[in-house]
Parts: C-alpha cells; structure tokens; sequence
C-alpha cells in the first residue's frame, strides 16, 4: 500500500465509485463510528427523526392526511419551510445534501413523529435512503383512483401555468400525444399513478408489515373513519376524529375544526374544475389497467382491502 493524500485517494475512489458520490445518511447515534465523528455540538439525547412518513404519491390528498393527523395530540410534524411547498422533500432531493443536521433541526420529540412529502413516492433514491436512516419507520402511502390522480395533476399544473398544459383544450390531447413536449406531460400525468411500479421499490426495503395503506377516495369521502383507522395502524392512542372533522359545503371538502373554527386547505387543494368526460375516463381507466391489476394482485397478497375505486375500474376495462 503506497500513502496518498486524503484528496488525491478521495479523487481516485469516486473515479473507480461514480454512483456513490452521493452521501447516503444513516443514523449516526446508532453506529459507534459514526458518532465519533460529529461535532462536538450534536448531540444524540436530543435527535429526533421521524417514524412514519407520508409519502404520497401527489395529489391524492396527502395535505389534508398530513394536516388532519396532526391534530392528534401524540402526533407532531416538522417545521413548515418556505420552499419545496412547505414540504422538506429531503429524501431523494436537492435537500438531502444539506446533511442530517438540516433535517433534524425540523423536528422536535414526540411519541409519533412524521414527515409528509409526496415526492417521495415515485422517487428512485428515497426507499434506499429512507431505509438506511429510519429503517423502522412505517411508510404511509395513499391509493386513490390513478385516473382521477393524473386528472388532478393536469388541472394543478394549468393552474400553474405551464405553458404546455395551456397550450391544450383537453386532456384527451396530452394522452394522444406522441412525442415532443406534450408526450413529457403526457409522462408527467401517468408515470405517478403507476403504484406497483413504484411500490415494489419501497417493498424491496421494508417489509409489508411497515407499509400503511389509506384509500384515497374513502379519505376525501369519510375522513373520520380513515383518520381513526389509520391512527390505529399507528400505533397511537385513541382519538376520535369524528370530534374535529367538519365537511364544509362552500369547500366541498373536509376540514378541521378547532376551538369551534373550521380551517381548510388553500385554493390549491380541492380545486373546482370540470368533471372528467366519460370518454377520458375510458382512456385513463385502459392506460391504467395493466398497473390497477398488478395492484389488485399485491393487495390480495397482502390480504388488504380492495378498494373501491379499483375493483369498479377493473370492472369497466374488462
Ligand atoms: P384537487 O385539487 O385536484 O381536487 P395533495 O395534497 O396530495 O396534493 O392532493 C390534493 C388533492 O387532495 C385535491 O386535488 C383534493 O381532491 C384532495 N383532497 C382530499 N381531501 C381533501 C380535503 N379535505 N381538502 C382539500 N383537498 C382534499
């Protein structure tokens, strides 16, 4: 073995290594070596992490999950930040250079703490780095109709202004498509409501046991009765949301109600547009097929409940 310098066997090392440039965080008030290593200043009787995460996929309703579980006196949530819209999307983001002490300087302790981002779903890097920091965590997913998803990401990103989205009178053209921008935005609206997909990603690291499903349309519908379920598959104590749950008719969605005021989501969630046609509904039901049986299979594997959405659009794309 001949002595280099630190930089110069680094510099070596990552040209033999390319794909581990990347840091990947594990927990170092778990792992001797690694704690040696900390500055003086971090210090491991106050850490927080969370353990359970709320991983999406966007635009099922992970805002209203993620705002309604707070409410649980035994649950606690990260510091709003500015960017990112207000989530830390620091797993398989531009965050997760930032180091651990960016992301548990955004905790604080709690019997139950949790992290809402929906990016992480579809993400190639979070399961793997997801796992090797809180690989006991419970991942919390939503299922909602991937049909009335893609729909919803469409009228969010007109509503942003993308100028491709715009450039179009329906939906019906982004899904024809084949090639050049609108076939990307064609990508953009489907790759997300692929949930076997992505899902076999975060099975390949956590075991079944750890994976929280919720459905999506029973939440948006009776959000009392999935809140008090899911804080059962929690783990947390009993709190019935039946007492700080309100549907609210000018919204047309659930909101909470606290000390006799009901707060609900901004005008970015639960957006009112045009119903889905009939025809596009067939089109995005018959794109879907492949993934929603795939999915129909797993959940029967995992003897969970089917939900209803894709038993019926199973059902018309027979
Ligand atoms: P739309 O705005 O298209 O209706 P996410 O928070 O994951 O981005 O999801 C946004 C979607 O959550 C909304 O899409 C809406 O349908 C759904 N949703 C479910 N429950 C809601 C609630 N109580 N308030 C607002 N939106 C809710």
């Amino acid at each position: 073995l001949r002595w280099t310098d630190p930089i110069s066997s680094a510099d070596r090392y990552f040209k033999m290594f390319p794909q581990e440039k990347t840091p990947i965080w594990s927990n170092p008030c778990i792992d001797a070596r690694h704690r040696t290593i900390l500055p003086p200043a971090f210090n491991c009787s106050n850490f927080t992490l969370p353990n359970v995460l709320i991983v999406g996929p966007q635009k099922t309703g992970t805002t209203a999950l993620g705002q309604f579980l707070s409410l649980h006196p035994n649950a606690s949530t990260n510091l709003p930040v500015n960017d990112s819209f207000e989530e830390l999307q620091f797993f398989g983001g531009k965050h997760y250079e930032n180091g651990l002490e960016w992301y548990i300087d955004k905790f604080s302790p709690s019997s139950t703490v949790f992290e809402k981002s929906a990016t992480y779903f579809d993400n190639t890097e979070a399961p793997i780095q997801v796992f090797t920091l809180i690989p006991n965590a419970k991942i919390v997913v939503v299922l909602y109709d991937p049909a009335l998803r893609a729909y919803s990401w469409f009228q969010h990103i007109k509503a942003h202004n993308d100028s491709v989205a715009l450039s179009v009178s329906t939906m019906d053209e982004v899904l024809e498509a084949d090639d050049g921008p609108l076939k990307k935005l064609r990508s953009r609206c489907i790759s997300g409501g692929r949930y076997v997909y992505h899902l076999d990603r975060w099975l390949e690291y956590f075991p079944s046991s750890q994976m929280v499903f919720v459905d999506g349309e029973m939440f948006k519908e009776r959000p009392p009765i999935v809140m008090n379920k899911l804080i059962a598959d929690l783990e947390l104590p009993s709190f019935d949301y039946h007492n700080v749950l309100r549907f609210s008719p000018s919204k047309g969605f659930w909101c909470s109600l606290t000390k006799g005021k009901m707060n609900c989501l901004g005008k970015g969630k639960g957006r009112h547009y045009e119903p889905m046609s009939e025809t596009l509904r067939t089109k995005l039901n018959k794109i879907f097929q492949p993934d929603n049986a795939a999915l129909q299979k797993i959940l029967q594997k995992l003897h969970l409940p089917m939900p209803k959405w894709l038993r019926s659009s199973l059902y018309n794309t027979k």
